[in-house]
């Protein structure tokens, strides 16, 4: 959510701008700017809308080697050109670039507008600048360091904050509390920015801030300090390419790519941690051994939106394969009501990005209570992986389109994987771990086959584009399945669906059921087959158009559903893999068919790192 790139160097500022801004653009595209400054002035360059909107206002020529640029994310003020980033103070000395939220602006703006300064745009962002100014103006003597120093402890809320000041042309300032912060260097160049794709591929390391750092980067010099100014010492880290570097290839879009990515991502993720003759799996990061599990009683899942509905699966398998009571948390909502923090609780986050602020507010929220905190990832290096220091790396690779889509299947490989493992270590026989171990094997060869059905799904996905409501039902296993299909076409296609349970349908969704409300069943050969059956023909007497997601060769639901789309068999706990492959091609299709900004769907960004 926003982006932030910042450079100083000896070389031309703009094309690392640029680029790092289009690298970054899939984490906010409301609008987007730069600042440049050349021969002791600013020039500032903002643009509502894509970069491309601001690329076709750029000069052509530029000599500045200091600079900062910006996506936003509207959070604070309706995306126009003036409230795009970077923000200039009243006096034009300095400009500043902001990722998060100040939640005390309104306060600071009263204050500021009394002593006389005026503001020229309606974010909260503004405040950090004319602040600065006004700090500076009054203490003439103060270092814009110092002052930068002096003006953090009045901001409340989360930021990521790049400075320049036109008087310190060599020096670049970056503070980051809550929203993420890394640079990188090479040869006496650096770019600071809020995520590392912006530089991967020109420099081979990197340096991570943690909540209250800030770094001073100052010609070809850098130091690292708290904001109270204590020296930090850090590590460089080396950069991973395959983490950082991504390109749509043949695919008309990001999300049908990774679509596409799913066997391997899946191969990635289980890939050395599936023992075929134990019937086990292994998982080093945990840093957990078979002893430790005695002491678990309770498995607390916590992420939001699609890391949220794996989560609910782990529910689901860790109680039925593990007999250990579990429960899954929408982050905020858990960090909100005080959580009961318990010894014997494991507590397990869930995020693609590791940057997502709800969730890791609501980890650290637990650890500070003494909660025990793992954590399944996919970023290397990302907050979430920093802050937990054990878990579980996905290894999905870069996951580019907002809608999430292999993170899914990377995040439940995961979530089997740690399943088995306890669920070894308790009831679970060998025999079962053996089935479900080659089972798990196979998974990445049966998504293949179902990709192979492309024609066929989007054949009946321009059928069903026209329908305004959906409802995408599933029980047991395939309930998180379902709300993570509906959450598809609601993110993609800006088409209304409600995931719900089959079970739960009767008690009130079913009076929606009428022909123009599309039904559609996750009901492949598992436990749940029957009840399945069941309410889809209460659907069906009621005149409901119904698409159905069953195990091929079931010819008893071809008999009741309008349509259906098939997965091979598979072991019936895990269905979730193959079912979610079809409504994640049905969803794409249906945008399509519409027309819809498919990588970049409105109003949404790749990950929210405000609260
Ligand atoms: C998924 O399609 C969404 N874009 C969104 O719900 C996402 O899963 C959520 O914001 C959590 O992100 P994270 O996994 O990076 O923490």
């Amino acid at each position: 959510m926003c982006g932030l790139v910042g450079y100083l160097g000896s070389k031309d500022a703009l094309p690392f701008l640029l680029e790092g801004l289009k690298r970054l653009e899939y984490r906010g595209y409301d609008s987007a700017g730069v600042a440049l400054l050349n021969e002791g002035n600013f020039s500032i360059i903002k643009k509502k809308g894509k970069i491309a909107n601001l690329e076709a206002e750029l000069p052509e020529k530029n000599l500045s080697h200091a600079g900062i640029g910006h996506n936003r994310w509207a959070t604070h003020g309706e995306p126009s050109d003036v409230n795009a980033h970077p923000h200039q103070a009243n006096s034009g000395n300095i400009v500043i670039a902001h990722n998060g939220i100040i939640e005390n602006h309104l306060e600071i703006r009263e204050d500021l507008e009394a002593k006389g300064i005026e503001f020229k745009s309606d974010t909260d962002t503004e405040v950090i600048v004319q602040l600065l100014d006004f700090y500076m103006k009054e203490n003439p003597k103060v270092f814009f360091t110092d002052a930068v120093q002096a003006i953090l402890p009045k901001l409340a809320g989360t930021y990521g904050i790049l400075f320049l000041h036109k008087d310190y042309p060599d020096t670049l300032i970056g503070v980051r509390n809550g929203s993420p912060l890394c640079f990188g260097l090479s040869n006496g160049e650096f770019i600071i920015s809020s995520d590392v794709i912006a530089f991967a591929t020109y420099m081979p390391q990197v340096v991570h801030l943690e909540d209250k750092e800030m770094v001073i980067i100052e010609k070809d010099n850098y130091r690292i300090s708290t904001f109270k100014g204590a020296i930090v010492d850090k590590e460089l880290e080396n950069i991973d390419k395959q983490q950082t570097t991504a390109s749509k290839g043949e695919y008309d879009h990001f999300m049908l790519k990774e679509i596409y990515e799913q066997p391997r991502s899946v191969l990635r993720a289980i890939r050395g941690r599936l023992l075929n003759e134990e019937g086990n799996t292994k998982l080093g990061g945990i840093n957990m051994d078979v002893r430790d599990f005695f002491d678990i009683d309770h498995i607390c899942f916590v992420g939001c939106g699609t890391s949220y509905h794996a989560g609910l699966l782990g529910v689901y398998l860790m109680e039925s394969m593990a007999r250990i009571p579990s429960t899954a948390e929408i982050a905020p909502e858990l960090k909100y009501r005080n959580p009961i923090v318990r010894k014997k609780t494991l507590y397990v986050g869930i995020s693609q990005s590791g940057e997502t602020a709800d969730t890791n507010s609501t980890l650290q929220e637990i650890k500070n209570k003494g909660g025990k905190v793992i954590g399944i990832c996919n970023v290397v290096g990302s907050s979430m992986a920093r802050m937990t220091g054990a878990g579980i790396y996905v290894h999905a690779g870069l996951e580019i389109s907002v809608c999430s889509t292999k993170a899914f299947t990377s995040q439940i490989s995961a979530i089997y994987l740690l399943s088995i493992l306890m669920a070894r270590s308790k009831d679970m026989s060998i025999h079962a771990g053996r089935r479900l171990v080659k089972g798990l094997d196979e998974i990445p060869q049966k998504i293949s086959q179902i990709l192979e059905q492309k024609d066929r799904i989007r054949e009946i996905a321009k059928k069903y584009s026209h329908f305004n409501n959906f409802l995408f039902m599933g029980r047991g296993n395939n309930y998180p399945v379902a709300l993570e299909g509906a959450l598809k076409l609601k993110e993609v296609a800006y088409v209304f669906a409600e995931g719900y349970s089959s079970a739960e349908m009767k008690h009130g969704a079913i009076a929606l059921i009428d022909p123009e409300c599309a039904s559609i069943f996750i009901c492949p050969d598992d436990n749940m087959r029957t009840k399945n059956v069941s309410n889809i023909q209460e659907v069906r007497s009621r005149n409901g158009r119904i698409l159905a997601i069953v195990t091929e060769g079931d010819t008893e639901i071809c008999d009741v559903a309008d349509d259906v789309l098939e997965i091979p068999a598979t072991e019936p706990e895990l269905t979730p893999f193959l079912t979610i492959i079809h409504l994640q091609l049905f969803s794409y299709f249906i945008a399509l068919e519409l027309g819809k900004d498919i990588d970049q769907p409105r109003n949404l960004a790749k990950s929210v790192t405000v609260e």
